[in-house]
């Protein structure tokens, strides 16, 4: 029986000073965006900013509501968004960064799985790839070459 394996390759810096000034000022624009986060119920604030190929950047955040499911992470608020604002236009790159009720934010989080699958449909639909950059306030920062990295054996319209 043929066992395969899969593994991906990413970069981690120790602190934001380590990363280029462009990915360092996409970084900062998705701290920043975790204020504009509606979190209510989880405390757990959200931001994302994005760099599209025509160099213009956008933001989103987490937008909870009170019957739960329909609260939106923060990557679908952005790509939504990028979706409507510059719908033929790459997005080459995606930050996502958090903090907590007590503005704990120390370690990189990684998109939930139904963003990967949102994130992976936007790749697939501009034919680019989105390298991630994931960092909280401080701490390491996790560098991704592709949203697909991080949903192996996954399931898109080249199914049907
Ligand atoms: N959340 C995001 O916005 N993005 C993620 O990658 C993980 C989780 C939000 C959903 C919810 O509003 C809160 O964080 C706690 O799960």
């Amino acid at each position: 029986m043929p066992i395969e394996k899969y593994s991906f390759d990413f970069e981690i810096y120790n602190s934001i000073d380590e990363l280029s000034s462009a990915d360092a000022a996409l970084l900062q624009l998705a701290q920043k965006a975790a204020e504009n986060a509606y979190a209510p119920y989880s405390n757990f604030h959200v931001g994302a900013a994005a760099l599209l190929n025509n160099g213009e950047t956008l933001t989103g955040s987490n937008q909870e509501n009170a019957s739960y499911p329909v609260g939106t992470c923060a990557e679908r608020v952005l790509l939504g968004t990028v979706s409507t604002m510059f719908p033929n236009i790459p997005l080459q790159t995606m930050a996502i960064s958090y903090y907590n009720e007590e503005g704990k934010s120390n370690h990189p989080i990684s998109p939930c799985g139904m963003c990967r699958q949102y994130i992976l449909e936007y790749e697939k639909r501009v034919k680019q790839p989105i390298r991630l950059i994931l960092g909280g306030r401080k701490g390491k920062i996790y560098v991704i070459k592709s949203a697909s990295d991080l949903l192996p054996l996954n399931f898109s319209s080249e199914d049907f």
